[in-house]
């Protein structure tokens, strides 16, 4: 089976909205230093970016999370991989994900950080799948909201390819 990747988002919009949300992120945070925290793998590349356009101090964690489940469907329960190096007690957390999907493997985890004792957690998604919603979460900055499609690039993967791709794309099995 082959698949082929058609544009859904282009490079030139993911780019222009990371920068509006960099800015969006760097006014709320006055005075503050932002202390993101990305979600391995998928996290990375928008958490990049999105630092990048951020004026404000940043400082950053990386954590990796697995969830049980059969592969695409994630269960809610949420084994952590790879946990935070730094203590985020006190600190204004902004948490960066690729996307939310069912919302499970982000209502776990907000829920475990919240308990570490934040001053403040936050939550930013480049993409956000409403129709799919199963657990409630409070997404406090999305990039786009899209339809229900199987999407990579910016991070995202099939099968661990096209994480690399500078722009969302829709994957078409034929
Ligand atoms: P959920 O919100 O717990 O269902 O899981 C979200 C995770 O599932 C994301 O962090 C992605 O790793 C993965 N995921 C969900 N939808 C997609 C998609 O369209 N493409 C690639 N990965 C996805
Ligand atoms: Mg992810």
């Amino acid at each position: 089976m082959s698949e082929k990747i058609s544009v859904m988002i282009d490079e030139s919009k993911v780019d222009a909205r990371i920068k509006e949300l960099g800015e969006l992120i760097s006014r709320d945070y006055e005075g503050k230093t932002v202390h993101m925290i990305c979600v391995l793998k998928g996290g990375v590349f928008f958490m990049c970016e999105l630092a990048k356009r951020i004026s404000v101090p940043v400082t950053m964690d990386f954590m990796s999370v697995s969830s049980y489940g059969n592969g695409t469907v994630s269960s809610g329960i949420v084994k952590i991989v790879k946990d935070l190096d730094d203590m985020i007690e006190g600190k204004d957390v902004l948490v960066v994900e690729d996307i939310i999907d069912s919302g499970r493997t982000l209502s776990y985890l907000l829920e475990t950080l919240k308990s570490r004792k934040p001053n403040s957690l936050k939550l930013c998604t480049l993409l956000d799948k409403p129709d799919r919603r199963v657990a409630e979460v409070h997404v406090d900055y999305t990039g786009f909201e899209i339809e229900d499609k199987f999407v990579v690039g910016y991070g995202l993967d099939y099968a661990q390819k096209y994480r690399n791709l500078p722009y969302i794309g829709v994957v078409e099995l034929d």
